[in-house]
């Protein structure tokens, strides 16, 4: 099965406070996406990665990955979702048959381990799949006021996590229709739902993270030490 890779870069992390894209933000020796890349661009099973950037990108093409044979970019949108929706244009003009492993550019701790157990899943999850974790708080639902109106089941809440794998074409169709009948889609899985399917849920790493807040950016430093 061919696989290709889309990052999702296109963001401007107004919630960091920095200076600038929170994917550019430096993480040990290189930037945060520059990481990402490289857990990407190293993996056997991925055949190709499109990065889809800002259009005032001004950082991209300085890093050592831009230049990478397996490596495209393209212009993101307003939104992740039209960001996605461009990089899949694309993949679905070079490669109509394969899947498209969906990575936010901002979780730089991803391990092929968890990588391999998302792609291993396809037998169980021909419809797809996304790395998730189980939630370990107590959860509550509020009202506007913020006043617990009631515990939550927690033991089917799940964090969603990236990569997520689906069929290009049933994504692109999927993603594109949903953002057409503006459905909130704050990831692929929820495109996929929205028409229907129901994804697998496969048990990824808890230091997968997200770096959203400056406080990220320790723990992610700290994370990527760890062997
Ligand atoms: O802002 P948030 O952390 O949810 O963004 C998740 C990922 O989506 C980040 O890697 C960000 O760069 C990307 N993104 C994008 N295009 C946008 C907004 C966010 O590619 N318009």
């Amino acid at each position: 099965q061919s696989i290709i890779a889309i990052v999702p870069a296109a963001g401007i992390g107004s919630r960091m406070g920095a200076d600038k894209p929170k994917q550019y933000l430096q993480l040990g020796q290189q930037s945060i996406l520059a990481h990402t890349l490289d857990v990407l661009l190293s993996h056997d099973d991925i055949a190709h990665v499109i990065v889809a950037l800002h259009p005032q990108d001004k950082h991209f093409n300085a890093l050592p990955q831009a230049t990478h044979p397996k490596l495209s970019q393209v212009m993101g949108g307003g939104e992740r979702a039209d960001s996605v929706l461009a990089a899949l244009d694309y993949a679905l003009s070079i490669h109509p048959q394969a899947w498209a492993l969906v990575h936010d550019a901002a979780r730089p701790c991803l391990r092929h381990e968890d990588i391999n157990k998302l792609i291993g899943s396809i037998t169980q999850y021909p419809q797809g799949a996304i790395l998730a974790a189980p939630v370990r708080d107590t959860m509550k639902r509020s009202d506007v006021n913020g006043l617990i109106t009631s515990t939550v089941d927690r033991a089917l809440l799940w964090h969603a996590l990236t990569p997520q794998f689906f069929p290009i074409k049933t994504l692109h169709d999927n993603l594109s229709n949903a953002l057409a009948a503006n459905v909130l889609i704050t990831d692929e899985a929820s495109a996929m739902e929205w028409a229907g399917v129901m994804p697998g849920l496969v048990s990824g790493r808890a230091d997968n993270i997200k770096v959203t807040h400056p406080d990220d950016l320790h723990l992610a430093a700290l994370f990527m030490a760890q062997t």
